[in-house]
């Protein structure tokens, strides 16, 4: 009962932040992320009766501090009676650094399981079962411009456009790769306990899901610049404004933000977003891809860039 898998991690353009319901982990606000085709993880989940624990391997390494997690998204999939798994779980880009390595490796693990076992459930279940573990992970079984909304007591997810329909390029800024220092789901926590701009943050979020899906529809890159900038701003305001307040930037990503408006005074289409880490991610029109990696790269503090087209979702790749 064995299957691999391959998923893409996802940017947001309008962000998650904050849990309505932490149990079920179902996000406050709806979100709109682009799937990016060339940072992938690929995992291949074997359960095997002979097995007396769970095992992971995360790049070649054996992982216990993610097992936990790794094991109850298992046995959302699987059921709590299931066999124990050997998984092993490798991306081609740096993990837990706010680069939304969860996002497709709990895609990947979501589908490798369920095509383990021969379920073949589809796409929106495995998206809810994958958003239990990791919220942004649900968006990551779509592939382009994807929409999670809040839908009953559940998540509904739509694609609004195709990548190739709209075939921006990503560019991410890595200004530091270590761990991150709080983890999303604390940093929710205190956000919603203690931020002021919370509860506006959350009441604002479906103004800024109809300009993004407007956008989108039109292939408006100024509108979504101008908004997905103000929501990624908003985002950090109301972590800034917590108690204690999150900060994820360092200095080279105020570095890297200044080098975006440099290019964008200069007439680039391209806009900034940063996550839960100090990484930037520029979004920018193919015509000036080159020009915005040379920037970032000349940029004080970069330690490396990375660059990807828009994929597709989740897929399975073999299965015995
Ligand atoms: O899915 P999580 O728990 O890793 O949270 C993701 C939060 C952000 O990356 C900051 C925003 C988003 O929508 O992806």
């Amino acid at each position: 009962m064995r299957a691999t898998a391959k998923a893409q991690p996802n940017i947001a353009l309008i962000k998650y932040w904050g849990k309505r319901d932490t149990p079920r982990n179902l996000p406050a606000v709806g979100s709109v992320s682009i799937t990016l085709a060339d940072l992938t993880t690929t995992t291949c989940v074997d359960f095997d009766d002979a097995l007396r624990g769970d095992v992971l391997s995360v790049n070649g390494v054996d992982n216990v501090e993610m097992m936990p997690r790794v094991a109850r998204c298992l046995d959302t999939v699987a059921g709590n009676e299931r066999a124990y798994a050997r998984i092993r779980s490798d991306s081609n880009f740096p993990i837990a650094a706010g680069l939304a390595s969860s996002a497709s490796a709990f895609a990947a693990l979501v589908v490798a399981a369920d095509a383990a076992l021969g379920h073949n459930h589809d796409t929106l279940y495995l998206a809810q079962l994958a958003g239990r573990a990791s919220g942004s992970a649900a968006r990551s079984l779509y592939g382009g411009y994807v929409e999670l909304s809040n839908a009953g007591d559940d998540v509904a997810l739509t694609q609004l456009c195709r990548p190739e329909d709209w075939p921006l390029r990503v560019v991410v800024a890595i200004t530091a790769s270590g761990p991150k220092a709080v983890g999303s789901t604390e940093a929710m926590e205190i956000s919603l306990k203690t931020s002021p701009f919370f509860g506006r943050w959350v009441e604002q979020q479906d103004a800024d899901l109809a300009d993004v899906r407007a956008a989108v529809a039109n292939k408006d890159f100024a509108q979504l610049a101008s908004i997905a900038e103000h929501n990624c701003l908003k985002m950090h305001s109301v972590m800034w404004g917590s108690r204690p307040p999150m900060v994820y930037w360092n200095s080279a990503t105020l570095a890297c933000m200044q080098t975006i408006r440099d290019l964008q005074s200069r007439g680039l289409a391209v806009f900034f977003t940063i996550d839960a880490g100090p990484q930037l991610k520029a979004v920018c029109e193919p015509d000036h891809e080159a020009e915005v990696r040379a920037a970032l790269s000349a940029t004080p503090g970069v330690e490396e860039i990375l660059c990807s087209g828009l994929g597709h979702g989740a897929t399975q790749l073999d299965h015995d």
